[in-house]
C-alpha cells in the first residue's frame, strides 16, 4: 500500500516537473558550433544551446586541452572578443520577473598564450563586477537575482586593458518575484551553502530553480540526516536533498556562529535561512533558539517545523561593519536541544542605478539598425550608456540625477552603406533633433512623418536615391523655418507635390460623365485649335518665336485641359478665393493654385488699378505662352476678364535664387557648384529669349529673385517679356519708359534709353557677382556702394579671397571662382558692346561647372550631369529649340 502510494506521489512529481521542465531556461554553452546546438549535458540534464543567436561579434576556441583542469561540456568552449570595446549578448526576458544569472569564465589557455585575462563585465548600462582570471585555473562564475526593467537584458564584456575578454557559459533561470525581494538593487551570491558533509554540490534538477547549493561541513558541527520526506512547498522551493541534512554544533551549550567578510565591509547583505526539523524529538524534548545577525537582525526563540521547511529572511538590508558578518544561532535556557540549520544563502546588495535609455528609442534604434543591417562593433548593449560607451554616430541627452532616462536626440549615418527605403521605426525616435542619412543608396519616397517629428530640425537626406514627391507637409516645416531640409542630390527625387484633390467638383476637372461632356470637351479642345491658330500670329505683334510645335508638345506641362484662358470666376476657385499667397511680385500678388484638383499653379493677379495700361495683354500673353524653354518658367494660362487681369504659371515650390543664396530656403549653403549649375540654367533661358526668338526677346529685370529654383534644383528664368508692355509695380524707381529694377539696371541703357539684349547681360553680370559674393548689390555702408564698383576696388587690391562668400568656406576650385568673376566683369562692363553675347556667357560658365565638378569628383546629382554634357555637345551657335 504505502509503496503504492509513493509510486504515485514520484509519478505525479515527474509529470509536474516535465511539464515544467527548464520552462525560461536560457543555457548558453558560449563558442559553441549552432550545428552541433542543442545538446543535454549528461551531468544535470540541462540542455544547452551555442550563443551565435544572441550575439554577433566575437570568435570561438575551446579550452586547451594540455591545461589540466577537468571541465564541464559546457565549459569547454568559449567565446573571445579581440575586437570592439564592449560586446554584448541580448536577452528577451519578461518585465519584472527576477532571474538568476549565472555568468561563467574559463580561460584555459584557449589561445595557447597563457596570458591571463581581466576585463570587466557589464549588466546593461552598469557594471557588474570586474573578472580576473589570475589564480582560477578553474574558471569562475558570476551569480546575480536581478528583476528585469525592461523585456531586454544585455550581458557585456567590456575590455579595459590589453587582455581579451571571454565567456564560457552564460545561464538564466526565472525566479518567483516574490522570492528573494530587496528594497532597492540586485542581489550578488556571496555563498549557498547546504549543512552535509558528503561533499559535491546540488543544482538541477533537484533545484527547479537551478540554484547551486554547495555542501559544507566543519569540524564543529555534527551532522543531522533524515531519510523521511520532507515538505519543502514553501515559496522558495528549497530542494529536498539540501534540507535532508542539517548542522548543529559539536558541544550542544555552544552556539553556531557563520562569519563571512563582505568586499566592500559596508555591503549592504540578505540572508535567507532555511529550517526545517529533521531529528525525530521525544515527548521532553526542545529546539528552539534565538537567531542575530551582529546587532541588526533578531529573531527570537525559533523552534523550527517538523520536516517541514521555514525560510527566515532579513527583508532590509543589512550591515556587517569592518569586524565582518557574523550570524549566531543560539540555544534558549529552556531549549533541550542545541540549534540548527539546513541550508544558508548570503547575498550583498548590487546597485545598477543607470536607467537605460528610454526603451521606445532603444526598440526603434534596434528596428533601425536590423532594418538597415548595420555591423557596427559599437551598436551593442543600451545605445546612450554608459556614456564612455555609446554607440558611435548617435547622440543622447543625460539628465543626472533624475529619474529621467537617457534619450537619442541625433543620428548620423552618413554614407554608411544603407539601402532600401527610410525606415519607419525612425519615427519612434521622438526626440530626435537632426537625422544624417545622407551619401547612402537610399531609395522610395520621403515618408510624410518626417513632418510629424515636431523635435526634428536638421534632416539630411542628400545624396540618395530617392524619388517621388516631397511631402507638402514637411516642406511647409521647412517654409516656418522649423526644420533644415537637404535634399539635394536624389535626382529622381522632386520638392513639387501635388495638390490635396478634396475639391472633387473643381469646375476645370474634365469629369467625362456622358457623352454630353464628350461633345462639350471635342467642342473645347477644336475651339482651342481654331483660337491658337487665329489669335497667335496676331496683328498686333507679328513676332512669332521660332517654336518647334512638335518639340514643344512633349515638353509642355501636362496639363489634362489645354485651356489657357480663364475666367474670372475660375481664378477664384483654382487660388480657392486667393487663400495663399506665395509672394509679391513686379506686377501684382502672386497666389497659390490649383488645376484640376492636383496640378499646382503660380496665379499672378495683376493690380487693377492699372489695368487699363496693359494694351495688348491679351496677345502679348498668348505670345509669351508659346516661348518654351526648359529654364523658363512657363506661363500655362491667363486671364482678362473686364479689370481682372491674371496670369497663370508653372508652380515653382522651391523659392529664388536669392532666397537660397541667403540660406532663407533649406537653410543650407548652396554649394559653390549648385551655384554654378543655377547660373548655367539661367544663362540657358536668357539665351533662348536672346537667340531663339525671332525678333529676339529682352528680359528687362533679370535679378536674383527672378531666377526661381524647381523641385530638382534647376534654375528657371521667370518673369521674362513682361516688363515690355507693363508698367512696374512698387519696385521700380523708373517711368514706364525704363524698366528694370535698381542696380541691376544697365547703366548704358539707362542714360540711352536704347533697350538690346546687351542690357539684359549686364544685369546677369551683377547676379553672377551676387552667386559668387553672396553680398548687397547696393550696400551705402560700404567703401563703393554698388557691388560692381566694390568688386573692382578687391580686385585692384588683389583681394580675391575676400571676394568670395565666406560661407563657402573655400569649398570650391579657386580656378573656376576666378573664370566666373571674369565673366560677370566682362558682363558688367559699361560699354554694351565690350559685353559676351548670352552664348559666350553660357560657353564660359560650363567651363567653369566643369573645372568646379572635375575638383569634386563625380557629382551626386546625376541628372545635372548628364544635362551639362549633353548641352555640351549643343553646338551653340546653333538656335535652341523648345525643349
Ligand atoms: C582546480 O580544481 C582541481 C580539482 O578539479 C583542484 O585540485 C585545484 O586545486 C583547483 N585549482 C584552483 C586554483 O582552485
Ligand atoms: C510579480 O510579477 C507579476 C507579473 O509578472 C506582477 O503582476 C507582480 O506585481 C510582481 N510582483 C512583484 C512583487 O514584483
Ligand atoms: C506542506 O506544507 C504546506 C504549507 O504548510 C501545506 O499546505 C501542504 O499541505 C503540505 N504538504 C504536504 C504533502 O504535507
Ligand atoms: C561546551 O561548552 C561549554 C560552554 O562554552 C563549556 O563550558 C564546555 O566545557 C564545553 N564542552 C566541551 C566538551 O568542550
Ligand atoms: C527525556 O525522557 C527520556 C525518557 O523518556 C530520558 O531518557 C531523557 O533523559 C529525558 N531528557 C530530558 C532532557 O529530560
Ligand atoms: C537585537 O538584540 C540585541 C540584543 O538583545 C539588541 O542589542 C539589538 O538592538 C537588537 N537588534 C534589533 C534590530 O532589534
Ligand atoms: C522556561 O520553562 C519554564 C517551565 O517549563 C517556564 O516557566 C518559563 O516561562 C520558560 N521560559 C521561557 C523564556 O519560555
Ligand atoms: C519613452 O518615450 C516615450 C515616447 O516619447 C514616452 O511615451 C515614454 O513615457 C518614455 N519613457 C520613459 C520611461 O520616459
Ligand atoms: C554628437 O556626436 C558626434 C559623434 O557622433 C560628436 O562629434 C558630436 O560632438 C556630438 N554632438 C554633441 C552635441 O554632443
Ligand atoms: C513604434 O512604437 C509603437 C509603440 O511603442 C509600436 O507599436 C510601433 O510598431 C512602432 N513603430 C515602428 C514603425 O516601429
Amino acid at each position: 500500500m504505502k509503496s503504492h502510494a509513493l509510486l504515485a506521489i514520484i509519478g505525479l512529481f515527474s509529470v509536474i516537473v516535465g511539464a515544467q521542465k527548464q520552462e525560461g531556461f536560457i543555457s548558453l554553452d558560449c563558442g559553441f558550433p549552432i550545428e552541433e546546438s542543442p545538446y543535454t549535458d549528461p551531468s544535470n540534464g540541462l540542455t544547452y544551446t551555442s550563443d551565435s543567436t544572441f550575439i554577433q561579434t566575437g570568435k570561438s576556441a575551446t579550452v586547451n586541452k594540455d591545461s589540466n583542469i577537468k571541465l564541464l561540456k559546457p565549459y569547454l568552449t568559449l567565446r573571445y572578443f579581440p575586437e570592439g570595446k564592449r560586446n554584448c549578448y541580448s536577452f528577451i526576458v519578461k518585465r519584472g520577473t527576477n532571474y538568476l544569472i549565472y555568468v561563467s569564465f574559463v580561460y584555459g589557455n584557449y589561445d595557447g598564450l597563457n596570458v591571463i585575462p581581466n576585463f570587466d563585465l557589464y549588466l546593461g548600462p552598469d557594471k557588474w563586477t570586474r573578472i580576473d582570471l589570475d589564480g582560477r585555473q578553474n574558471g569562475t562564475r558570476e551569480e546575480i537575482i536581478h528583476k528585469a526593467r525592461s523585456n531586454s537584458l544585455d550581458i557585456c564584456l567590456v575590455k579595459t586593458g590589453p587582455t581579451v575578454p571571454l565567456v564560457s557559459a552564460i545561464e538564466i533561470r526565472p525566479l518567483r518575484n516574490d522570492t528573494y525581494v530587496t528594497q532597492s538593487g540586485s542581489l550578488r551570491l556571496s555563498f549557498r551553502e547546504y549543512y552535509s558533509n558528503s561533499g559535491g554540490y546540488i543544482r538541477y534538477e533537484d533545484d527547479v530553480y537551478d540554484r547551486i547549493w554547495s555542501a559544507q561541513f566543519d569540524s564543529s558541527y555534527t551532522q543531522l540526516t533524515t531519510n523521511l520526506d520532507i515538505n519543502n512547498s514553501n515559496i522558495y522551493e528549497i530542494p529536498k536533498v539540501a534540507l535532508k541534512s542539517a548542522a548543529t554544533p559539536k558541544n550542544s551549550s555552544e552556539p553556531l556562529i557563520f562569519t563571512w567578510y563582505p568586499q566592500p565591509s559596508n555591503s549592504e547583505v540578505y540572508l535567507f535561512m532555511h529550517f526545517a526539523e529533521i531529528q525525530t524529538l521525544e515527548a521532553n524534548e526542545t529546539r528552539e533558539f534565538d537567531i542575530s545577525l551582529k546587532g541588526n537582525f533578531n529573531y527570537s526563540r525559533f523552534s523550527p517545523d517538523k520536516l517541514e521547511v521555514f525560510t527566515i529572511y532579513t527583508d532590509t538590508p543589512m550591515k556587517c561593519g569592518s569586524e565582518g558578518c557574523s550570524l549566531e544561532l543560539v540555544r534558549t535556557p529552556n531549549s533541550t536541544l542545541p540549534p540548527l540549520i539546513n541550508a544558508l544563502e548570503a547575498f550583498k546588495v548590487i546597485q545598477f542605478p543607470q536607467l537605460e535609455t528610454n526603451l521606445s528609442d532603444v526598440s526603434a534604434i534596434k528596428n533601425i539598425k536590423a532594418t538597415y543591417g548595420l555591423s557596427k562593433i559599437s551598436w551593442q548593449g543600451d545605445p546612450c550608456l554608459p556614456q564612455d560607451l555609446s554607440w558611435e554616430n548617435l547622440n543622447c541627452t543625460y539628465v543626472f540625477n533624475t529619474s529621467t532616462p537617457p534619450r537619442i536626440i541625433s543620428l548620423n549615418l552618413p554614407a554608411s552603406g544603407l539601402t532600401g527605403t527610410i525606415a519607419p521605426s525612425l519615427q519612434n525616435l521622438t526626440q530626435i533633433q537632426e537625422l544624417d542619412l545622407s551619401n547612402n543608396s537610399l531609395t522610395g519616397p520621403v515618408p510624410a512623418f518626417l513632418a510629424n517629428m515636431k523635435s526634428l530640425s536638421l534632416i539630411n537626406l542628400s545624396g540618395n536615391n530617392l524619388s517621388g514627391s516631397v511631402p507638402q507637409s514637411l516642406l511647409d516645416r521647412e517654409m516656418q523655418g522649423l526644420v533644415l531640409l537637404r535634399l539635394d542630390g536624389n535626382p529622381k527625387l522632386c520638392r513639387f507635390s501635388s495638390c490635396n484633390s478634396k475639391k472633387k467638383n473643381g469646375i476645370l476637372v474634365p469629369v467625362i460623365a456622358s457623352v454630353a461632356s464628350v461633345v462639350v470637351l471635342v467642342v473645347i479642345v477644336a475651339l482651342f485649335f481654331v483660337y491658337r491658330k487665329k489669335k497667335v500670329p496676331s496683328d498686333a505683334l507679328p513676332d512669332v518665336p521660332v517654336e518647334d510645335v512638335g518639340h514643344a508638345k512633349q515638353s509642355e506641362p501636362s496639363f489634362l485641359s489645354k485651356k489657357i484662358r480663364f475666367t474670372y470666376s475660375e481664378v477664384q476657385e483654382m487660388t480657392n478665393n486667393f487663400q495663399r499667397t506665395l509672394g509679391e511680385g513686379g506686377f501684382g500678388i502672386v497666389y497659390h493654385g490649383c488645376v484640376n484638383g492636383n496640378q499646382q499653379v503660380a496665379v499672378k493677379l495683376l493690380s487693377q488699378s492699372s489695368s487699363q495700361g496693359y494694351k495688348h495683354f491679351k496677345a502679348e500673353v498668348e505670345l509669351l505662352m508659346r516661348v518654351h524653354h526648359i529654364n523658363l518658367v512657363s506661363l500655362v494660362g491667363y486671364c482678362d476678364e473686364g479689370d481682372n487681369l491674371a496670369l497663370i504659371y508653372e508652380y515653382m515650390p522651391n523659392g529664388d535664387l536669392k532666397q537660397h543664396l541667403s540660406g532663407k530656403r533649406g537653410g543650407f549653403v548652396l554649394s559653390w557648384e549648385s551655384r554654378l549649375r543655377i547660373a548655367v540654367d539661367a544663362a540657358l533661358g536668357l539665351e533662348y529669349l536672346h537667340t531663339g526668338c525671332k525678333p529676339p526677346i529682352v528680359h528687362r529685370d533679370i535679378k536674383s529673385t527672378n531666377i526661381l529654383v524647381d523641385e530638382c534644383f534647376q534654375g528657371k528664368l521667370a518673369d521674362f517679356g513682361l516688363s515690355r508692355s507693363f508698367p512696374m509695380g512698387n519696385e521700380t524707381y523708373v517711368s514706364t519708359v525704363v524698366a528694370g529694377t535698381p542696380g541691376y539696371l544697365d547703366p548704358e541703357y539707362y542714360q540711352t534709353n536704347w533697350l538690346t539684349e546687351k542690357s539684359d547681360i549686364y544685369s546677369f553680370g551683377i547676379v553672377l557677382l551676387e552667386i559668387i559674393t553672396n553680398r548687397k548689390i547696393i550696400d551705402q555702408s560700404r567703401e563703393k556702394p554698388h557691388i560692381v564698383e566694390w568688386v573692382g576696388l578687391i580686385i585692384g587690391k588683389g583681394d580675391i579671397g575676400n571676394i568670395v562668400d565666406p560661407n563657402l568656406h573655400r569649398d570650391y576650385d579657386i580656378g573656376s571662382v576666378w573664370k566666373a568673376i571674369e565673366i560677370a566683369m566682362s558682363c558688367v562692363n559699361l560699354s554694351s558692346v565690350k559685353r559676351p553675347s548670352m552664348s559666350q556667357v553660357v560657353s564660359d560658365l560650363k567651363d567653369c561647372l566643369i573645372s568646379e565638378n572635375s575638383r569634386t569628383g563625380e557629382s551626386r546629382d546625376m541628372n545635372s550631369v548628364s544635362s551639362v554634357e549633353f548641352s555640351m555637345d549643343i553646338d551653340t551657335q546653333m538656335i535652341p529649340k523648345a525643349r
